[in-house]
């Protein structure tokens, strides 16, 4: 089976086909997990550094100018094309292709738009079946992608993205319990909105990340919240960020926080990046702890989402839970870590796997709701 997949909540416009047989039996190993023909992804980055993060409207505009491209690009890469008679151009050979499925929510409506009104016309033109994709359940099967051994149920997975934190309990395919979540703030936005603080280039995960190496993550003492249960709050931590850098540079709270950057060394800036990037893993870790100690049975750990790009958070996650008794841990490779369409195709394949009934092209909606379903 092979499925065309779209993605563009955000600002990345993706295109991937995936094959393999959801009904394969076990024994068949080289067929029973999704496979990548190909895997296209056009970042608007570039644009969105200039603005210091992403304008909507700039992006599904952008969506707009790169999704017929991405996907023709995308049948091309897969040898899914077929030339055309008395011509030298090669067109799309949809023949190959079983079904899409596309991400219809969370994201940018109008960056949403783009790629679900695309899937939902070329599903009916080409009669298709359309696979309507949670984009937070493709980011824990981006995990289903890794060349070596895959998750086994139950797991716990840690989302971790730009929207997004959640700790999600799972104890079969397509089985989702959201066990844990942000009351505010998503980490990946924390990371986003202390780089700005700190003057750092959007996207900031990475720049945090970037600028932590050459700091002392001891520098800063940053509070880590009483959230109860499995929940988590960010607001708090971006805001102390905040209050420690004005302490730092001798302002009063009422500075500019635009402005701060420019009184920071670069050293108080790395010092500042790796503090932040340490309490806000051990955020996350301690939470995780505190669910598998609800959920002994646990299996797995699957880290997934932007934020699971993150090295510091790898190395710490690797060494917390390191007794031989401990779930083993499962990462995406770092090219699926972040938003792409090859992660949309693999959780259609288990969609279809565990029979699920494909939408309606005629009458998608993009936002049944925002929980993972
Ligand atoms: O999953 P994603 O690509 O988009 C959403 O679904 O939101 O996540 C984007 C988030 C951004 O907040 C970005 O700053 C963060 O992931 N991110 C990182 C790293 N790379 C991306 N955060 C920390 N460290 C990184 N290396
Ligand atoms: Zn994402």
């Amino acid at each position: 089976m092979n499925i065309l997949a779209i993605e563009s909540s955000c600002d990345e416009t993706a295109a991937a086909i995936i094959t393999g047989d959801p009904f394969a039996s076990n024994s068949n190993s080289d067929t029973k997990k999704p496979q990548i023909l190909s895997n296209i992804v056009v970042s608007q980055i570039d644009i969105f550094k200039a603005y210091g993060g992403v304008i909507p409207e700039v992006a599904a505009r952008s969506h707009l100018e790169a999704i017929l491209p991405v996907i023709h690009q995308a049948f091309r890469d897969a040898g899914f094309t077929k030339s055309n008679a008395n011509s030298s151009s090669y067109s799309d050979d949809w023949s190959k292709i079983d079904a899409i499925a596309v991400t219809h929510t969370p994201g940018l409506l109008g960056s949403l738009l783009i790629g679900t009104l695309t899937a939902r016309t070329l599903a009916i033109l080409h009669g298709k079946p359309l696979y309507a994709i949670h984009h937070l359940k493709s980011h824990i099967y981006a995990n289903w992608l890794n060349a070596e051994n895959t998750p086994s149920f139950p797991l716990l997975a840690l989302v971790i993205s730009g929207g997004h934190t959640q700790i999600i309990r799972m104890t079969a395919h397509n089985n989702f319990e959201i066990i844990g979540t942000t009351l505010d703030d998503a980490v990946g936005e924390c990371f986003d909105k202390v780089a700005k603080i700190l003057g750092l280039p959007y996207p900031g995960g990475p720049s945090i990340a970037n600028c932590a190496k050459k700091g002392d993550s001891q520098k800063y003492h940053l509070p880590i919240p009483n959230i109860k249960e499995l929940d988590f709050s960010f607001s708090g931590l971006k805001t102390a960020v905040l209050r420690a850098v004005q302490k730092e540079v001798g302002v009063p709270i009422s500075y500019p926080s635009h402005q701060l950057a420019n009184l920071l060394t670069d050293q108080q800036k790395s010092d500042f990046a790796a503090s932040f990037e340490k309490t806000a893993t051990d955020i996350l870790l301690k939470k995780l702890e505190k669910a598998l100690a609800t959920y002994p049975d646990t299996k797995s750990i699957v880290i997934a989402g932007g934020v699971s790009a993150n090295q510091n958070l790898r190395a710490s996650t690797v060494k917390k839970f390191n007794s031989p008794t401990d779930p083993t841990i499962f990462f995406p490779e770092l090219k699926f870590s972040g938003d792409n369409a090859a992660m949309v195709g693999a959780a259609a394949f288990f969609e279809i796997k565990t029979k699920t009934e494909p939408t309606d092209p005629y009458s998608l909606n993009i936002f049944p709701r925002s929980d993972i379903q």
